[in-house]
């Protein structure tokens, strides 16, 4: 399908990159792609510590995905203030992370779209996706469910 519309550009927010982001990226792309839409998205995702800069999604976490049938990509960054220019949703998997994200947005301009991930889960009432990061793996398979609800109720909502 040709369109002329812009596409929507969507960054998905956690602390390194290495885990909830890069999956929450990974499990979106999919879900856009099957759905025939990918020409209407733009997808990344980033951290806000530059600690794993250029690492890959965490083994633990892409052991997962592969279990569940994704394929991993994806090498860690830190989010930049010129994100939130660039981007018209930003999703942030905890608390902590979107206080950190609206550090960033000093005069407030972007906060509307600055969102937290589980306000778009419909199966799932959690009040974070929680950090899977020092956890045993059913802690990875939850993020999985919660990011699969979540991903589905931003594509619905991106119409
Ligand atoms: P993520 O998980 O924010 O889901 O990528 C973590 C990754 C790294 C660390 C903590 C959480 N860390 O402390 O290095």
């Amino acid at each position: 399908m040709e369109s002329s519309k812009k596409p929507h550009r969507v960054l998905f927010v956690c602390l390194g990159n290495i885990c909830r982001s890069p999956a929450a990226e990974i499990i979106f792309r999919k879900m856009v792609d099957d759905a025939g839409r990918a020409a209407e998205f733009e997808i990344d995702s980033a951290g806000t510590i530059g600690h794993h800069e250029g690492a890959p999604p965490d083994s633990r976490m892409s052991d997962a995905l592969k279990r569940n049938g994704y394929a991993i990509s994806g090498k860690a960054r830190r989010i930049a203030a010129r994100d939130l220019e660039t981007f018209d949703l930003i999703v942030t998997m905890d608390e902590s992370n979107l206080a950190d994200v609206r550090s960033l947005d000093s005069e407030g301009r972007f906060h509307s779209k600055i969102q937290p991930f589980v306000g778009f889960c419909r199966t799932h009432d959690d009040l974070r996706v929680p950090d899977p990061y020092y956890g045993g793996q059913r802690g990875f398979d939850h993020v999985i469910r919660l990011l699969g609800d979540g991903c589905e109720g931003i594509l619905e909502s991106l119409a």
